[in-house]
């Protein structure tokens, strides 16, 4: 089931916005003209990855800089690791969406 989050103004790039559906905390962002949806906490120490960075097709955690791919969800620094789940993101009719129904990546 998609739900929509922000309107797509909302989501300039670079920012990284977090919202709460059903009982899961949700990143979006945009990087590079591209949207992304993450689950909000990192793997390493539960800390919210809201207030981290995005870059390309990564983010970056704010607390001990461990890099996460948005594609996919593995951890790419600083090594094997843990993963993030990765949900299906779009826009329809000027809002972002997000599914979540469906197993994450
Ligand atoms: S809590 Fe995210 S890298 Fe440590």
């Amino acid at each position: 089931m998609w739900h929509p989050v922000f309107k797509e103004e909302e989501l300039t790039s670079g920012k990284i916005l977090c919202t709460n559906i059903v009982d899961k905390k949700i990143l979006v962002m945009r990087s590079e003209g591209k949207l992304y949806s993450c689950g909000a906490m990192c793997p390493h120490q539960g800390v919210s990855m809201v207030d981290g960075w995005v870059f390309d097709d990564e983010i970056t955690c704010p607390e001990h800089s461990w890099v996460f791919s948005l594609r996919d969800g593995s951890l790419t620094w600083p090594g094997s690791g843990p993963r993030i789940p990765i949900y299906p993101i779009r826009i329809s009719d000027g809002f972002i969406e997000v599914e979540i129904s469906t197993k994450p990546l």
